[in-house]
Order: structure tokens, then sequence, then C-alpha cells
């Protein structure tokens, strides 16, 4: 009797067990992450019969469930403000669930863990925003630092915050008539270029640079470019041909009829002296 009891048992276990493993464990787990705002995607969408929920852990402290993405049939989760210590490394587990409102007598899920994932080192740089003044030969670029999504009471930092000196910007300029390119660092964001031909008109592109992370993963987006004005602009290159010659018609439109009417007048105002010497 003993023995049946068991396989009994045994069966029961197996048919939850494969329900269980009926719901599909999540895959391809990635993480996409830019000036910290960090999500967990994965794949494939759910059908009605599950969800996922979602678990991060710093690497060697404990598992935290996600509050906004328990039984959830999102393929997302936006861990940026889970992630409160931007220095550290975090994996997340991704466990397929039974629907909201369903349950389920089972305490182990299917699941998929994620790669390892440090913001401070693995964060993607978007591209920066700058203004450029140039005069005699210096540019001044003054580049904002982007805002990040850490908070930091009632402010979001900006990269210069969490990076402060490792924050470097790399400057690529060229002049605008030629494709020859040149770069320099920086390790502030108030930039002065110097050694510039005086006159000329020179583009520039601004990216982060941070030296201090591994080879790869050093360089931000490169921003819009932004061109100078040529100093020493003639007429000529100002203004298009057809506007020049405009400009001249007119001119000389306007002298004719200047003399058109003088004229006129003046043999108006001779014809009436005449007529009065007549009288
Ligand atoms: C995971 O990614 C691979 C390659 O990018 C793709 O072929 C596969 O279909 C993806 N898996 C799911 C469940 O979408
Ligand atoms: C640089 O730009 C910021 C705004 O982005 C401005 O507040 C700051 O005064 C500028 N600095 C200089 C030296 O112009
Ligand atoms: C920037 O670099 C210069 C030398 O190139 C150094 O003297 C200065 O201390 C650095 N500033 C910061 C904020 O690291
Ligand atoms: C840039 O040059 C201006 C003057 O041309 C100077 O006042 C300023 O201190 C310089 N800034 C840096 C960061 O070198
Ligand atoms: C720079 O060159 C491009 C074409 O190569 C032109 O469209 C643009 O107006 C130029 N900018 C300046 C400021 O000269």
């Amino acid at each position: 009797v003993r023995g049946g009891r068991l396989w009994c048992a045994l069966w029961v276990a197996h048919l939850l067990w494969s329900k269980c493993s009926s719901y599909p464990q999540a895959q391809n787990v990635t993480w996409k992450s830019t000036n910290f705002k960090t999500v967990l995607v994965w794949e494939p969408k759910p059908s009605v019969d599950y969800s996922y929920t979602v678990e991060l852990s710093p690497v060697g402290g404990n598992a935290q469930r996600i509050a906004y993405c328990i039984r959830s049939s999102q393929t997302m989760c936006d861990l940026s403000t889970a992630m409160t210590d931007p220095k550290a490394c975090y994996v997340a587990d991704v466990l397929s669930q039974p629907p909201q409102g369903a349950t389920s007598d089972l305490s182990e899920f299917p699941h998929k863990t994620s790669p390892k994932f440090c913001p401070y080192h693995d964060t993607e740089l978007d591209r920066p925003k700058f203004t450029l003044e140039v005069s005699k030969g210096i540019a001044t670029l003054n580049v904002t630092d982007s805002p990040t999504a850490i908070v930091s009471g009632q402010h979001l930092q900006t990269l210069r915050d969490v990076f402060s000196e490792h924050l470097h910007y790399r400057v690529t300029y060229w002049k605008n008539k030629s494709t020859g390119k040149k770069t320099s660092d920086y390790n502030t964001s108030m930039i002065n270029v110097t050694g510039l031909d005086q006159g000329e008109s020179y583009c520039f592109q601004v990216q982060a640079y941070i030296p201090s992370r591994t080879y790869g993963k050093q360089l931000g987006d490169l921003s819009h470019a932004q061109c100078s004005r040529d100093e020493n602009e003639t007429i000529l290159e100002v203004y298009s041909p057809a506007v020049i010659i405009s400009a001249i018609i007119l001119i000389l439109l306007l002298t004719g009829i200047i003399i058109t009417v003088t004229v006129v007048c003046c043999k108006k105002k001779a014809a009436k002296a005449e007529k009065k010497g007549v009288v």
C-alpha cells in the first residue's frame, strides 16, 4: 500500500511539473541602458496562459521582486530606480509564472537569468549638446553634461555628478571645406580648441569619453555637428550670383527711373518758363 501511495505522489508531482514547465522560459534577456536609464527586455510575448515576474539582485546580494513587474504580460521592465547603487553590478531573473489572478501550487518556476550588468561601466552615453563660439583661432565649446536617470533629492544627477573627473569629452573637428578630421580630448565641460586657422569655417562634434572604462565602452554617441561661420566671407560667398545680378539690375532700374523723372521734370519746367517768357 505504501509503495502505491508513493507512486501516486510521484505521478501527481510529475503532472504538476509538466504543467509548470509548459510555461515557456524567457529568451534573449538583454539590457538596454543609456545615461543610466536601464531597461531589461526579453522574448517572447506571453500568451494569456502565463506571465512574467522580474527579480533583481546586486551581485552577492539578495534578490528583490520589482513591484511593477510582477505577473506582467509585458516583455520589458525599467530597472533604473531599482538599481540604487550605480557602481554595483546586477543580474536579473525573468520568471515565467501563472497569469495575474490565477493560482498555482508550485513554488519553482522556469526562469532565465540575464547577463551581468554594471551601470557605471556598461551604460551607453547619449550624444551631448553644446554651444559653439569661435574667435581669433580659438573655438570655445560649452558642453552640457547630460542628465541621467539617477535621482538625488529633487534633481536628476548629471553625468558629471556621477563620473566627476572621470568624465572627459572628445572633440572631433574639421575644416568645413575638407574631409581630414582631427580629435582632441578634454577633461572639462568648457573647452577651448586652439590652433585653428583664422578665417576658416570649422565643424565640431562632441562625444562623452570615459578613459577609465574598458576599451569599447569608453566613447559615447557623437553629437550633431555644428559649424562656425567663415569669418572672412566675401560678398560673393555670402550671396548667390542670382541675388547679386538682381541687385545690380535693380540699381540700374532705379538709376534709370531717377534720370527719366529728372529729365521729364526739367523739360516741363523749361516749357513752363518758356511759356511765361512768351506771355
Ligand atoms: C532570440 O534571438 C534570436 C537571434 O536574435 C532569434 O533568432 C530568436 O527568434 C529570438 N527568440 C525569440 C523567442 O524571439
Ligand atoms: C554654459 O552653458 C550653460 C547652459 O547649458 C550655462 O548655464 C553656462 O552659463 C554656460 N557657461 C558659459 C561660461 O557660458
Ligand atoms: C585636467 O587635465 C589637466 C592636465 O591636462 C590637469 O592639470 C587637471 O588637473 C585636470 N583636471 C581635472 C578636473 O581632472
Ligand atoms: C578659454 O579661453 C578663454 C579666453 O580665450 C579663457 O578665459 C578661459 O579660461 C579658457 N578656458 C579654458 C577651459 O581653458
Ligand atoms: C559647411 O559646408 C556645408 C556643405 O559642405 C554647407 O551646407 C554649410 O552651410 C557650411 N557651413 C558653414 C557655416 O559654412
